[in-house]
């Protein structure tokens, strides 16, 4: 596939979900490996829309780069249903909260009791959503933070949401995920290749994704 001229949705960074007005749950994802995708696909000529979640990264070379801030999974679910339709290649790099808390208080919460609970409701699964409705044409990349049984897990990912291929990394690798200017990733497509690259810079990995894309489909 030549990207020239393709559009490309692509999700980054974290999702913030409030509790109150101070609050959130959130996680560790810096943006740091879907913003270098961003950047090298619109190097590539594609049309890019990273709609990003609270990264403080800068966004370099972003002549090609639509960039939609966005705070919580509903409001990066609604951003990419504007685009699912007219979009080529789907890169989905965000680590997305599975939850949200069902009540989000007005006020700042006051400490009480010695314990506290707070009740948590499902977050849609954008990229399975986007899986769903995915046309022939269409190419669509998940991201799979596994911890054991990485490949059997991250192969069942890829047949669940329907994606043509998947992006596995390890927590069990040194260097590799959140919180690291590296990665060690290994790549599963719908046609059961299985490759496995070394530790590598992300923007090294964001080429090597980028490579398989252009070869592969
Ligand atoms: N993802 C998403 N929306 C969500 C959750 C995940 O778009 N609400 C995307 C991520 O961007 C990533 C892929 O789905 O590309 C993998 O997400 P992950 O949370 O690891 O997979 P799950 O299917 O939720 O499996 P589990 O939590 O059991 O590991």
């Amino acid at each position: 596939m030549n990207l020239e001229g393709k559009i490309c949705v692509i999700t980054a960074g974290p999702t913030y979900e409030a509790i109150d007005p101070v609050r959130f749950i959130g996680n560790r994802s810096s943006g740091r490996m879907g913003i270098e995708l961003a950047e090298f696909v619109g190097h590539r000529g594609a049309q890019v829309i990273l709609v990003l979640g609270p990264s403080s990264i800068k966004i370099n070379n972003s002549e090609h780069i639509r960039v939609i801030r966005v705070e919580t999974a509903e409001q990066m679910y609604q951003a990419v249903s504007e685009y699912s339709d007219a979009m080529d290649i789907g890169i989905f790099a965000a680590a997305v909260s599975d939850y949200r808390p069902a009540v989000i208080a007005g006020q700042k919460i006051k400490k009480s009791g010695d314990t506290m609970t707070i009740e948590l409701i499902k977050n849609k699964d954008i990229l399975a959503e986007v899986g769903k409705r995915k046309k022939p044409n269409q190419i669509l990349v998940g991201f799979a933070l596994e911890t054991n049984d990485e490949i059997e897990h991250a192969k069942s990912k890829l047949d669940r949401k329907n994606l043509d291929m998947i992006v596995m990394n390890s927590l069990r690798d040194e260097g590799a995920g959140f919180q690291h200017l590296t990665n060690k990733v290994t790549i599963l497509d719908r046609h059961n290749n299985i490759q496995k690259f070394e530790l590598k810079t992300k923007r090294e990995v964001a080429h090597d994704i980028v490579q398989y894309i252009e070869d592969k489909f």
